[in-house]
């Protein structure tokens, strides 16, 4: 069993991202190999600030460690540092087909209306995405909902370059995405959008940077219904922003929707708000204590991404001449 994963190093940490991957991560590390990284090259594919970009780095990797991310069992490094994942990318460009990147939902949705003005990186991300995976030959990649698609489609890819050169180089790679609730962490002020840090409006969702104070704020201002707690889960049905604050809840404590109902039903989000706000604060006060420590020795942040890169471009390196083999050019 191989795990790898990466996030985008744009902003830092919110909610959805801890629940939906990070966290699982963070337990996965005892189980397996793991290789996590911070996706810079796909950070390129929207509009970037070269200072920004830099600084991100390092508050993502500081927040993956302060999330627990130990990178003494975990190999932690950027995407950029190991340029097998380009040179992959560049192969896999060519068995991917473009009605396959046509179907993906996120470029429609990040391409939105004007996608002839999108770059062409972003519409050709997927691609570098299952490079990242292939190149390590990951038996099990832990993410959220909304990157299915990309990893069946990395499934895809690996498939059909096996078999127009009629090699077994790649492992065709399960999404791994939690059966619970927190495949999918909605947005604090509409049920139906998922939680994003494309979102402009702070309060639609929790960051790890938030103050206690923040965030009861931010669960005391979620849009919510006059209805009081159901006693069963159906009773959540059509009551999309009651399901994501139960299924948060849920996913912090972890306690099925059963159990946090039988606690909590008949009872209005007076009651239930802050108790929530209580669960979020248990959970991210010590992350963000630690996440402030880390934040002041940029050098060794530096010094465990370099580590982490020798050790993955290490390797990264039997995969990538196995597919400059099977297609015919020699290095
Ligand atoms: P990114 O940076 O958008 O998100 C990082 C991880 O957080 C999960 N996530 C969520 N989970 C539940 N609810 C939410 N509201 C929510 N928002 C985000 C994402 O599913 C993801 O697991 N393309 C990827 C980064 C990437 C990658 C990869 C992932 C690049 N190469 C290879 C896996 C394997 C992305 O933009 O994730």
């Amino acid at each position: 069993m191989r795990v790898v994963s990466g996030i985008q190093p744009t902003g830092g940490l919110h909610l959805g991202n801890l629940l939906g991957a990070i966290l699982r991560w963070v337990r996965m590390q005892d189980e397996a190999e793991c290789l996590f990284f911070l996706a810079d090259l796909h950070a390129l594919t929207v509009e970037v600030d070269r200072a920004q970009l830099r600084n991100n780095r390092r508050e993502m990797a500081a927040a993956l460690i302060a999330s627990g991310i130990d990178p003494a069992k975990s190999i932690l490094f950027a995407q950029s540092a190991v340029p097998a994942h380009s040179e992959l990318a560049w192969i896999l460009q060519c068995t991917a087909r473009m009605g396959w990147l046509e179907r993906m939902t996120q470029f429609k949705e990040k391409g939105g209306k004007n996608k002839e003005r999108s770059s062409v990186g972003l519409f050709t991300y997927p691609v570098l995405q299952a490079a990242d995976v292939l190149i390590y030959r990951a038996t099990h990649v832990p993410v959220g909902e909304d990157q299915k698609q990309h990893i069946e489609l990395a499934r895809d890819i690996a498939m059909k370059f096996n078999n127009d050169f009629d090699v077994e180089l790649f492992v065709p790679p399960e999404p791994f995405i939690d059966g619970g609730t927190a495949a999918r962490v909605m947005s604090l002020r509409d049920g139906t959008a998922k939680m994003s840090k494309s979102d402009p409006s702070e309060m639609s969702r929790i960051d790890l940077t938030d103050s206690n104070d923040d965030i009861a704020q931010k669960i005391r201002k979620a849009r919510t219904d006059p209805a009081p707690l159901p006693a069963d889960p159906a009773g959540l049905d059509g009551r999309a922003e009651a399901k994501n604050l139960v299924g948060i809840y849920a996913a912090i404590t972890g306690e099925s929707i059963e159990q946090v109902l039988a606690r909590f039903a008949g009872q209005g989000f007076r009651t239930f708000k802050p108790a929530l706000a209580e669960a979020l604060v248990a959970l991210l006060e010590p992350l963000r204590g630690r996440l402030d420590h880390l934040r002041g020795d940029p050098a060794e942040l530096d010094r465990i991404l370099a580590a982490g890169a020798a050790k993955a471009a290490a390797l990264a390196a039997p995969t990538l001449a196995g597919a400059y083999e099977a297609v015919g050019l020699t290095r």
